[in-house]
Order: C-alpha cells, then sequence, then structure tokens
C-alpha cells in the first residue's frame, strides 16, 4: 500500500473589502483571524473534501459547491491536471459575516495545495483561481476579498481581465475596530439589492473619493483617509439589511472615529482610528450599540496584516 502523503496547513486572513468607496476593487488584509486549509496529495485524481470543521456543518462538503474545492479544482485544471488533492478545512471566520469567509478559504486551500503539489505560484497567479470559488458562493467572481487574502496588505484591483493588482502603502498607525453583530448577511442577496445603474454625480463622487483614498495612503495621512471613506452608492442600500447600522455608525463618529462603514456586504462594521486604545474605544461603542437593538456578535481590533502562508512544511 502506497504511504499516506504529509499533510501541508495554510492560513488566509479575515478580510475588510470595499473600504467606502473601493466597492469591488478595494480590501485589505487583517493580521487576526483566518481560515485554516490542509492539503495533501491523493492517489486518485481531482479534489476531494475530507472534512470541514467550525463551519456548524452549513458548508457543502461537495469540493464543485465549495468555494476551497472550486479553486483547487481550477488549479488543477490550469497546472496540474492528473493530479489529486485532499483537503480538510478548520474554519475560523464566522459565515456570511463580510469578513471574507468563503475568499478565505479557497486561497488557504490554494497556498497549501500550491505547496503539497510543489508548484511555486504567486499570489497573484492564485487571484484568479480563488476568484472562481467566490463565484460559486455568491454567483460574482469579485476579487477584493481574495486579493489582499493573498497579497497581503492593503489591495486595489485595476482590472481583472487581464488581472492587475496594486498593493497601496499601509499606514502603521492604521487601527481597526471590527465588530460582527449577531445577524447574517448573505452576499449574493447583498448584491441583489444594488442598484444597476448609478446617477453620473454620485459616480464622480464615488470617483474623487477613491482617488482621495489612494492619495492618503500615499501620503500616510489617516484624516484625510477617514474623509475618503464615504459611500453614497452601496453603504445606504445596505444599511438596510444590518440592523442598528446606522445608530452604531452615528455613535462611531460621535466618537471621533476616522471613518466608520460596512465590511464587505456585512454585517460586520469597522471603525478606524489612529491608535490601538481608540480604536478600543471604538469597539466598546460599536458593542454597545449592537446590543442595545438585540444583535450582540463579536468583535477585535486588529491591525493591517499579511496575506495567506504555509503554517506547517511537512518533515522529509
Ligand atoms: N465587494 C463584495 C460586495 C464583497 O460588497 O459584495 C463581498 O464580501
Amino acid at each position: 500500500m502506497a504511504r499516506p502523503r504529509p499533510w501541508i496547513e495554510a492560513f488566509a486572513p479575515a478580510t475588510v473589502s470595499n473600504l467606502g468607496p473601493g466597492f469591488d476593487c478595494l480590501g485589505l488584509a487583517l493580521r487576526g483571524p483566518g481560515d485554516r486549509v490542509r492539503a495533501r496529495l491523493s492517489e486518485r485524481s481531482g479534489v476531494k473534501i475530507v472534512s470541514v470543521e467550525g463551519d456548524g456543518g452549513k458548508l457543502p462538503r461537495e469540493a464543485e459547491r465549495n468555494t476551497a474545492g472550486v479553486a483547487v479544482a481550477a488549479l488543477l485544471r490550469r497546472y496540474a491536471p492528473e493530479a489529486g488533492i485532499e483537503l480538510e478545512l478548520h474554519k475560523g471566520l464566522p459565515l456570511g459575516s463580510g469578513l471574507g469567509s468563503s475568499g478565505a478559504s479557497a486561497c488557504a486551500a490554494l497556498v497549501a495545495a500550491d505547496a503539497a503539489l510543489g508548484l511555486g505560484l504567486a499570489p497573484t497567479q492564485m487571484v484568479d483561481l480563488a476568484r472562481e470559488g467566490e463565484l460559486v458562493a455568491c454567483g460574482a467572481a469579485h476579487p477584493d476579498n481574495v486579493a489582499p487574502a493573498l497579497l497581503g496588505g492593503i489591495v486595489l484591483v485595476t482590472c481583472v481581465e487581464p488581472l492587475r493588482v496594486i498593493n497601496l502603502p499601509v499606514p502603521k498607525d492604521l487601527w481597526i475596530a471590527v465588530y460582527t453583530p449577531g445577524c447574517q448577511v448573505n452576499t449574493a442577496d447583498a448584491r441583489r439589492v444594488l442598484p444597476g445603474l448609478v446617477p453620473l454625480p454620485a459616480t464622480v463622487q464615488q470617483a474623487a473619493r477613491l482617488g482621495l483614498l489612494v492619495h492618503a495612503l500615499h501620503e500616510g495621512d489617516l484624516a484625510l483617509l477617514g474623509e475618503a471613506i464615504v459611500d453614497d452608492i452601496v453603504e445606504p442600500v445596505r444599511a438596510q439589511l444590518i440592523p442598528g447600522f446606522l445608530d452604531a455608525k452615528a455613535a462611531a463618529q460621535e466618537a471621533g472615529a476616522l471613518a466608520c462603514s460596512i465590511s464587505g456586504s456585512g454585517p460586520t462594521t469597522f471603525a478606524l482610528a489612529a491608535s490601538a486604545s481608540r480604536a478600543e474605544a471604538l469597539l466598546l461603542i460599536l458593542e454597545e450599540c449592537f446590543s442595545l437593538i438585540g444583535v450582540p456578535g463579536k468583535g477585535h481590533v486588529d491591525q493591517v496584516g499579511p496575506g495567506a502562508r504555509v503554517l506547517s512544511t511537512p518533515l522529509h
């Protein structure tokens, strides 16, 4: 009997995408939470999901319906058509939270599978593969979670065909209060409510703010960054899906948040600050507001962090 191949474990971080004016093209990787995936070569070609933990039994186990399975199948199709990969998923991120949970599983799976196969792909080469996972998860292959989850830092996707991604400078004093209220928002639903067409003046304003945001990051100017993180197109529509969001945002702004908005499609809400202690204070405010409205959840203070990486390499 053939000896079992060693498992290789990889981690991919949670992400905060959109960041106000950057709908579907801007996101950042958090330093703290994320998903872990183990991969190993198998005798049978194709992808098999052996186990999933931490999802409360909610995620599909069939590889072709699971973001990690779909992403690794795309990797095999393109780079190793004869090979077989088994996956074990350990969800660290809540589902339907707006923290890029589906993307994190796909990215960790790709990094683990890439190492198991010895392909040595660059993170940018994996973005397209991970986007295939997003397509099955929510019906849109948006890149703004998987690009920062793979590359780390703050990432702007300027084009998807062909893919072009740019890592923007990360101000070192940027702190993020991240609070996930106790309700779920399905990304597909949160995309269905968006307007198909946007009036020209609002589009111009949004473009100007995204330009300002990039400028602020290059200048390391956190006040300017806060000024740029305003979204009059997507946020007002999605705010209706998150009980208590508008009150929580108003309270965070009153308490001096540089900015406060929805992370991805929500319901996670983030507030920016220029110090850890300010971010801790904002976290308490978000917690109080969401608890008051009856949707208490979980939060933490974080910073921008690195992208997906291998955690363990097997001994030979
Ligand atoms: N840009 C995507 C959206 C992110 O807002 O729908 C989903 O987490």
